[in-house]
């Protein structure tokens, strides 16, 4: 059988895209010159572990960054968080509305993303709260590993659930982005079970480029072509 490009049960999925994690404008303009990011998540904590004001900062990195950009609102009540959302939106396209996951929240989502703006689920904890979002119009969803983890559950179990579920239902548009990851491993677990996004942060993204053995074998290469008293150029 022919499938249409993108149709084919087979057909592999694009690279899961890296966003992330921080507030600190430095650390993302220096992340964004390596090509590798497509987008950016802050949170209430990392503006404030910024010290900066969160409509500068935010602006500031949706002119470094062409990808969403997650700012969270700091509202709990559903009025005042569209409020806030409206105040967030206005900073730039590429702004990513970040709410809760709470019935107010789902119900900002809803609204947030009829009028096509998109919307970043954030603190969740269960598969059952990944599903009400999904329903709710998130262009995301943040389940958080990490932070499972430190309360003896099975974090990576909880991507697993959402990919499986969201697979099951086409129509579902809502992004997995993996969220509260400590370290490489929780990233490449992610990305076997197919999320679509992970949200890493700055000291997470420079282990990944790490390993021994490439050390090891770039000091023997610089040896040996020392040896060879040659130049390139
Ligand atoms: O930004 C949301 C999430 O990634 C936070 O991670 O490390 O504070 O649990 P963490």
């Amino acid at each position: 059988m022919l499938y249409a490009y993108g149709e084919s049960p087979f057909a592999r999925k694009r690279a899961m895209k890296f966003f992330v994690d921080t507030a600190e404008i430095a650390e993302i303009r220096e992340l964004a010159a390596t090509g590798l990011l497509d987008g950016v998540t802050t949170n209430p904590s990392l503006i404030a572990k910024s010290g900066r004001k969160i409509l500068e900062v935010i602006a500031e990195i949706c002119e470094v960054v062409q990808g969403p950009v997650s700012a969270e609102v700091a509202a709990t009540e559903y009025k005042a968080m569209m409020a806030e959302a409206a105040v967030l939106k206005k900073i730039a396209s590429n702004v990513a509305i970040k709410v809760p996951l709470t019935p107010d929240g789902l119900k900002a989502c809803y609204a947030l993303s009829q009028e096509g703006t998109a919307v970043n689920v954030t603190l969740c904890f269960s598969a059952a709260q990944a599903l009400l979002a999904a329903k709710a119009g998130a262009a995301f969803i943040s389940p958080f590993i990490g932070r499972l983890d430190d309360i003896g559950h099975d974090g990576m179990s909880l991507i697993a659930d959402i990919v499986q579920i969201y697979a099951n239902y086409p129509a579902i548009k809502t992004e997995v982005l993996a969220a509260s990851i400590r370290h490489p491993i929780h990233l490449i677990e992610a990305a076997k079970m197919g999320a679509d996004v992970a949200t890493i942060p700055p000291n997470v993204i420079k282990q990944l480029y790490s390993h021994p053995l490439t050390d090891k074998g770039l000091a023997a290469f610089l040896k040996d072509w020392a040896a060879t008293g040659q130049s390139i150029v």
